[in-house]
């Protein structure tokens, strides 16, 4: 029988849709421990950086009704050890690795890119929407010249497919996203964290040492949904949906708006199965829907 909810991005292969969001999941060891990686369409790593790096001081996460607050500054190993320690492992996985690459400056971001050309990584995830780190990060993401400019450029450096990952904290993301597209880019993924703040009244003090941080969870999904449909009503290349999907629900209507994979983020801190009860959920749905493939339903609201 026909696996319906199979689908292809930019071309690539993805058994199902449902894949997990960068910075939520590690590089899969722990969620192993919960269930076969397998199961997943994709698996999206932490956010790479060409040197490794320890994040950021202080206070990393606070905890608001239905989201959660980030600061944790693009902790990682660094770019050397994913390719010679992480990937072996990752490669025998069938679901697809996308590599999350990150960079404080546009020579640091292409060099990134040019190690990661040893490997066979099907997809990589440029960054350039991190709200958490002084350098680089989301200043990248904020303008469509900015935006164009690094992602031509990292097309032209890397031999593998770039996908960029677009900042919510614009006044204008459809503007970027056509940028990107111009640029060379095969897909974008969107949203990453919404800048926020908290403050402790009690200390009289503000939680992040970088006073703002990255706002995400089911109380952003709305607002990611807002910006998946206006992004797929005006580019021609696959967008990933992201931001507070919790349930299979979420996932559909991500792709009801024009998305053709989700990304589970924060959901995964709250329960490890969510990306397999989601796929489970859009399974039964295409099963009592009578739909052949889960493609059928991309779109229809845009
Ligand atoms: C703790 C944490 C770490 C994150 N680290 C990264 C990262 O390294 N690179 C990146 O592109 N996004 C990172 N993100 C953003 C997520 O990938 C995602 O875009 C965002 O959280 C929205 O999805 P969600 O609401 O489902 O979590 C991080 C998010 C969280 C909560």
């Amino acid at each position: 029988m026909s696996n319906p909810l199979a689908t292809t991005f930019a071309g690539i292969p993805f058994k199902n849709p449902v894949t997990t969001a960068s910075g939520t999941f590690g590089f899969g060891d722990e969620y192993a421990n919960f269930y076969d990686l397998t199961e997943l369409g994709g698996l999206c790593t932490k956010g790479l950086t060409l040197e490794p790096r320890l994040g950021n001081k202080g206070q990393r996460l606070y905890e608001t009704p239905s989201g959660l607050i980030n600061s944790i500054g693009l902790e990682n190993p660094g770019i050397d050890h994913f390719v010679e320690r992480i990937w072996p492992h990752l490669k025998t996985l069938p679901s697809v690795t996308i590599a999350n690459v990150s960079g404080s400056d546009e020579n640091s971001y292409l060099e990134a890119l040019r190690r990661l050309n040893a490997i066979d990584v099907p997809l990589i995830e440029l960054n350039i929407s991190c709200p958490n780190v002084k350098a680089g990060g989301m200043a990248y993401g904020t303008s469509p010249d900015s935006a164009a400019n690094l992602t031509a450029k990292a097309v032209a450096v890397s031999r593998h497919p770039i996908m960029v990952k677009l900042t919510p904290n614009v006044s204008d993301i459809v503007s970027i996203a056509k940028a990107c597209e111009e640029a060379g880019a095969v897909g974008l993924s969107l949203i990453n964290t919404i800048q926020a703040m908290a403050v402790d009244v009690h200390q009289k003090k503000i939680v992040f040492d970088n006073i703002y941080a990255g706002l995400s969870g089911p109380a952003v999904f709305p607002i990611a949904l807002r910006m998946v449909h206006q992004v797929c009503k005006a580019v021609d290349i696959p967008v990933m949906g992201v931001g507070g999907i919790a349930t299979w629900e979420d996932a559909l209507a991500m792709m009801m708006v024009g998305a053709t994979c989700i990304q589970v983020g924060v959901m995964n801190f709250i329960d490890p199965y969510r990306p397999i009860k989601i796929i489970e959920g859009l399974k039964n749905y295409c099963e009592e829907e009578g739909l052949k493939s889960i493609e059928e339903i991309r779109g229809i609201l845009l």
